[in-house]
């Protein structure tokens, strides 16, 4: 069967079940190849959640950039002690990126969309395809809400890019549904969410945003972009 043929059966027979419950299907369709992978967001903390309240058999992994803020690095930390989870870290081919570092600086990525596509690929997109290999799913906390580019986004979809099957369980929730659901289960969440912080990604690269700002827009904020860093196509 195609990936794509397989996407439309997953699609069509999982439409009216529980997320966890679709969860569990899957790690029993591809044992040892379903992979989450989580930024510590708040969307990633509700799924990490119901992982470890299932005890489901998901890779749990998280893309360390070197660039994180410390307060990414205390919700890493503070989830892993709460559910007591092993959750692999992956980091930048040390040769690529310190040539880049060396060669560019270690602010690169300000000064233009070459320069910066070129750290993320580097400190993301590489790790990325080493955390998918050999995988068959790929979970995400994506949300429809959370920018124009990802409103037309299917729960789930094949990835050409790194050749695996998508499935974006929070798709249609709120973010205030979300929310909801980290007080109710008492979750750790970021502190930089009380700070006006909503999408959190590097350091550098993340700011907080004003009351009725896109939820994106303090991600790269200097360019007039799309605002993606090729995670997500
Ligand atoms: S990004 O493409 O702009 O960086 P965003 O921060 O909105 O993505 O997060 C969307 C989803 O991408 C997260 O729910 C998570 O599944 C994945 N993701 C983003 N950044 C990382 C990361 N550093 N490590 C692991 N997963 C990540
Ligand atoms: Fe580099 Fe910024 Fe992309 Fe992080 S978000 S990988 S620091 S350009």
């Amino acid at each position: 069967m195609t990936p794509y043929a397989q996407v439309q059966l997953l699609s069509s027979a999982t439409k009216e079940w529980s997320i966890t419950e679709i969860l569990t299907y899957l790690t029993g369709q591809f044992p040892g190849q379903v992979s989450f992978s989580s930024s510590f967001g708040q969307e990633d903390q509700v799924l990490t959640d119901m992982i470890a309240q299932e005890g489901l058999e998901i890779k749990i992994f998280t893309l360390d950039t070197g660039r994180l803020f410390q307060e990414t690095y205390d919700v890493f930390d503070r989830t892993k002690r709460k559910y007591d989870l092993d959750i692999q870290a992956y980091y930048p081919a040390a040769k690529e990126l310190g040539e880049m570092v060396s060669q560019e600086g270690p602010n690169s990525f300000y000064f233009g969309i070459k320069e910066r596509k070129k750290c993320c690929r580097i400190r993301k997109l590489e790790p990325l395809r080493r955390a998918l290999k050999g995988n068959k799913i790929w979970v995400t906390g994506l949300r429809s809400g959370q920018s124009a580019n990802r409103q037309e986004l299917p729960k789930f979809e094949y990835d050409e890019q790194f050749k695996v099957i998508k499935f974006n369980p929070l798709l249609d929730w709120e973010l205030a549904a979300v929310q909801v659901y980290l007080e109710k289960y008492n979750v750790p969440q970021n502190s930089l969410h009380k700070k006006g912080f909503v999408s959190i990604g590097c350091a550098p690269c993340t700011r907080a945003i004003e009351p009725g700002d896109d939820i994106r827009a303090g991600r790269w904020w200097w360019e007039g972009s799309h605002k993606e860093c090729g995670l997500h196509k």
